[in-house]
């Protein structure tokens, strides 16, 4: 019973993973070709958050319920690699003023996703 729930909870977990990076990626390629998303879906800028911290409330019941420490060991590593995540995030679609800067950004946002995803499955930082 508890086994099922939390595969049914990591299923989800991996869900708000993939909608986040779709929903990055497709903000940041509009930003790359000047496209005011913003102006034309407004709703690109609200459901990212939900899903977020539909991701996070996830990630934390996961962590919970595996009684995995959030301060030691591979997840204290992800967590911080959630900040560069959001960090660039940040900076490709709002901060960054120049096409180089705004690939660099959202290049170092996809690749730190990527490295999330490697230490969740591996339980390894490298
Ligand atoms: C962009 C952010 C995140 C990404 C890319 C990500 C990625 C993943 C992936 C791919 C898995 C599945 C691993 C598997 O199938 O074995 C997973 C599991 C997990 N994640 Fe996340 N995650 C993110 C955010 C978080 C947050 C904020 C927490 C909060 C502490 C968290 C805690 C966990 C835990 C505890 C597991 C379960 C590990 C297991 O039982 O195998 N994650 N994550």
């Amino acid at each position: 019973m508890f086994e099922n729930s939390y595969w049914w909870l990591k299923l989800l977990h991996v869900t708000f993973v993939s909608i986040s990076l779709i929903l990055f990626f497709i903000r940041a390629v509009m930003t790359l070709k000047r496209i005011p998303w913003q102006l034309l879906w407004p709703k690109l800028k609200i459901i990212p958050h939900i899903n977020d911290t539909l991701l996070f409330i996830s990630g934390f019941t996961l962590a919970y319920l595996s009684h995995t420490s959030l301060i030691h060991g591979w997840l204290s590593f992800k967590l911080l690699l959630l900040l560069v995540y959001i960090f660039s995030g940040i900076y490709t679609l709002k901060m960054a003023k120049t096409h180089a800067k705004r690939l660099s950004g959202m290049t170092i946002a996809i690749l730190t996703v990527a490295w999330m995803v490697k230490i969740a499955l591996t339980k390894q930082i490298f």
